[in-house]
């Protein structure tokens, strides 16, 4: 099968000859004598036309077809510079592949995302999901382009993990355990040695310290991968399972961290500009209509910097425009964030040296003794997209930090080893990956750029 992508981007060696293309038929028009199928081939963005007509032996079956239907077409690929399409098939033959049911629920109408989250496994055939999936599938591709360019190892870490990286204490339990009638322990807990892994397991929320163990042998590594978070937040950039890409880097500090996030993210925005410029088009049409506006300053621009304690000044002097009112040592809820990058700043905006308070054991002390070395970055229209930090790499001062909050010796062991073999100053950062494909995108909802969402009472198909 010839695929309309290659149709588009190769039309002279197909003009006026046979070819044979398949595809989801989109519409069915017909009168006596002849008719129409608009097909989506699902490689290109645009659709082509099929003029079919009375000659043909099931004339009558193809008249009938609903919408939905699974075709394959042969014939003559013509040029049609009077239509609105370039092109279109005088067919020959049409071969029904698969019929539809007439209750197929997509209609030629505008359907709403909310309706369409109902039927993820149809979705991906309309234009707006089409045009998402293309767009995530190219950045993931960008992405790993851009660490093997620069020579950085992949890196896969493991999804079961028995640590907390974030310490937040928001993980996914895995356990063999029949949890209705547990073994249990002396003191009536649940015995976990009894269980699968001999201890308590869980879903990983980040990849880092397995990351952190690659950078101290390979210097520049990153993972790419899935990370679950059971955060009791049901919000439109949260999701319960999600991507996260974490480079990671030895002999490097903060502002090596925030160069490397800078640059990827406008090497990634490059990528999908240049390669999926129908599908940026389409967003631009119906999403977002300042989007290709503000892809393009962005690639163009410096990001900005401001510390955190600088951007509590200015917070503060706008705290009547905020629901959660800020001061020194609370952590940014999304309208701050957005505030910085939106009204503030009007471009990418990295904020640095957080309250240790409000962020993770591993990041390094700054001088102060009160913040630590952590880079947030925050773009319009979502908020946080990245967070990083440069690492504590004193076996003394991060065994202290852990000690403070609790954390147990045993369970981060060769983490803490690390830092007594030949541990070198490193830095690193999160990107949320479908935050990325939300910003690249303009699409405002998480559930709408993952396949098969999983957010707070949902796990559907
Ligand atoms: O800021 P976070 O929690 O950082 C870490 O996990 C570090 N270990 C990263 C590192 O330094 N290697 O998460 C990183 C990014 C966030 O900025 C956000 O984009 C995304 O991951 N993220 C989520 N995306 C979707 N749904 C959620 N529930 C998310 N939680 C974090
Ligand atoms: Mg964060």
């Amino acid at each position: 099968l010839v695929t309309v992508r290659e149709i588009y981007r190769n039309r002279e060696a197909y003009l006026d000859k046979e070819i044979t293309v398949g595809g989801w038929v989109r519409s069915v028009r017909d009168s006596k004598t002849f008719g129409f199928l608009v097909l989506h081939d699902g490689t290109f963005f645009e659709t082509l036309q099929i003029v079919f007509h009375d000659k043909m032996d099931n004339f009558q079956e193809i008249c009938k077809l609903n919408v939905g239907a699974a075709v394959i077409v042969k014939g003559t690929l013509v040029a049609t510079p009077q239509a609105k399409q370039p092109f279109e098939i005088q067919a020959d033959e049409v071969t029904v592949e698969g019929g539809s049911a007439p209750d197929y629920p997509l209609q030629k109408k505008r359907h709403s995302v909310e309706f369409l989250r109902t039927i993820s496994h149809l979705r991906p055939r309309t234009n707006m999901f089409q045009a998402t999936f293309r767009v995530r599938s190219l950045t993931a591709y960008a992405i790993h382009k851009f660490f093997q360019e620069r020579d950085f190892v992949y890196v896969h870490t493991p999804l079961i993990t028995g640590s907390d990286c974030e310490g937040a204490g928001e993980m996914f339990q895995v356990t063999t355990l029949d949890l209705e009638n547990p073994p249990k322990t002396a003191d009536g807990k649940v015995d976990y040695t009894k269980d699968f892994f001999g201890k308590q397991t869980n879903l990983t929320v980040s990849g880092q310290l397995n990351g952190e163990m690659y950078a101290q042998a390979f210097r520049n590594i990153y993972t790419f991968g899935p990370t679950f978070r059971a955060e009791n937040s049901n919000t439109t950039r949260h999701a319960a399972e999600f991507w996260m890409i974490e480079p990671e880097i030895a002999f490097a500090d903060l502002k090596d961290d925030m160069i490397l996030a800078e640059d990827m993210l406008k090497y990634v925005i490059r990528y999908v500009m240049e390669n999926a410029p129908e599908e940026l088009a389409f967003f631009n049409s119906f999403v977002d209509k300042g989007l290709m506006e503000r892809l393009n300053s962005v690639v163009n621009s410096q990001f900005g910097h401001v510390t955190y304690t600088e951007a509590i000044e200015i917070l503060e002097k706008n705290n009547d425009k905020f629901e959660y009112k800020v001061s020194w040592g609370c952590d940014l809820q999304t309208e701050h964030e957005r505030y910085l990058t939106e009204q503030v700043f009007k471009r990418p905006v990295f904020v640095t040296d957080y309250p240790k308070e409000i962020k993770a054991f591993y990041m390094k002390l700054n001088d102060d003794g009160k913040t630590v070395a952590a880079m947030d970055c925050l773009v319009p229209g979502i908020g946080e997209i990245i967070g990083g930090s440069q690492r504590e790499d004193s076996y003394e001062k991060l065994l202290q930090r852990m000690h403070e909050l609790g954390l147990k010796e045993e369970d981060y062991r060769a983490y803490l080893d690390l830092r007594k073999y030949g541990s070198t100053r490193h830095a690193g950062f999160g990107l949320g990956f479908e935050r990325c494909v939300m910003y690249l995108t303009g699409v405002s909802n998480i559930r709408d750029v993952i396949p098969f969402p999983r957010t707070v009472g949902n796990c559907e198909g």
